[in-house]
């Protein structure tokens, strides 16, 4: 069913211990609702922070995720994580496609593939990241790039597998460098991603399919951005490690 959510990314930030304090203050915001009501919450944890995070958590409006995992089921793959050791943790959910992924670490389209079928193998949700970078938007590839994404990362995807997918727009060029694509960039990429996703899946799929927004968003721009039809919620970096902060932007999505 098409969700209002907010998803943290943490990235490669937080100890142990400040991710589980971190984890048990949005845990406690959500089940006192100050203002989170009707919204999923993820928060996508570093691999080491996954099984306590998950066992820690109280609310069913929660889901913890992972923000990677290998393209294989198990065996003599040093130093990585599988799908099924990440469920085996209760975590729920799996962050694939990261441009940070994608361009520090190779990720192509048929690497994706592998990890979204383990993913889905392990019976894990998905948020599937696409974006462009800023050469891209100015030469006028923007759609271009993300229908390929999308394409190739995901539409070979039965109809039923295709629903435990949400998918992330992150313009590359508005990650972490807190200059943001404007409700109307956003609204009009989330709308022709779910065209995309109408033209191979049908209109019905298409209007039960989340579409996150990601890149610099903030306690700030949120509200202006979540109030796009198309926008269902974010996909947050550098603003969901405080918590004062990721309050605001899920009470803004509520
Ligand atoms: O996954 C999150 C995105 O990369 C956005 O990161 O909010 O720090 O720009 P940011």
């Amino acid at each position: 069913m098409r969700k209002k959510i907010v998803a943290g990314n943490w990235k490669m930030n937080k100890t142990f211990a400040e991710g589980v304090e971190l984890a048990r203050e949005v845990n406690d915001y959500v089940r006192y609702k100050e203002g989170g009501e009707g919204v999923l919450v993820v928060l996508g944890t570093p691999f080491i922070h996954l099984a306590k995070v998950a066992h820690n958590i109280t609310e069913s409006s929660i889901m913890v995720a992972a923000q990677n995992c290998a393209t294989e089921k198990a065996g003599a793959y040093t130093g990585e994580i599988s799908a099924e050791m990440i469920a085996s943790t209760g975590a729920k959910c799996v962050i694939l496609g990261h441009s940070e992924r994608r361009s520090y670490y190779g990720e192509t389209s048929p690497i994706l593939v592998k990890k979204v079928a383990q993913a889905l193998e392990s019976k894990l949700e998905i948020i599937f990241c696409v974006g462009e970078v800023l050469e891209e938007r100015e030469t006028e590839k923007h759609f271009e790039v993300v229908k390929q994404q999308l394409t190739d990362g995901l539409f070979n995807l039965a109809p039923e597998q295709f629903a435990h997918v949400v998918i992330a727009y992150e313009p590359v060029w508005a990650i972490g460098t807190g200059k943001t694509a404007t409700p109307d960039q956003a609204q009009e990429m989330h709308a022709f991603i779910r065209s995309v996703v109408a033209e191979k899946y049908g209109q019905a799929v298409a209007d039960e399919t989340s579409i996150l927004y990601g890149g610099s968003c903030n306690a700030g721009n949120a509200d202006a951005i979540f109030s796009n039809p198309d926008v269902d919620g974010g996909l947050i970096g550098g603003a969901s490690l405080k918590a004062a902060d990721f309050f605001e932007i899920i009470k803004a999505r509520a």
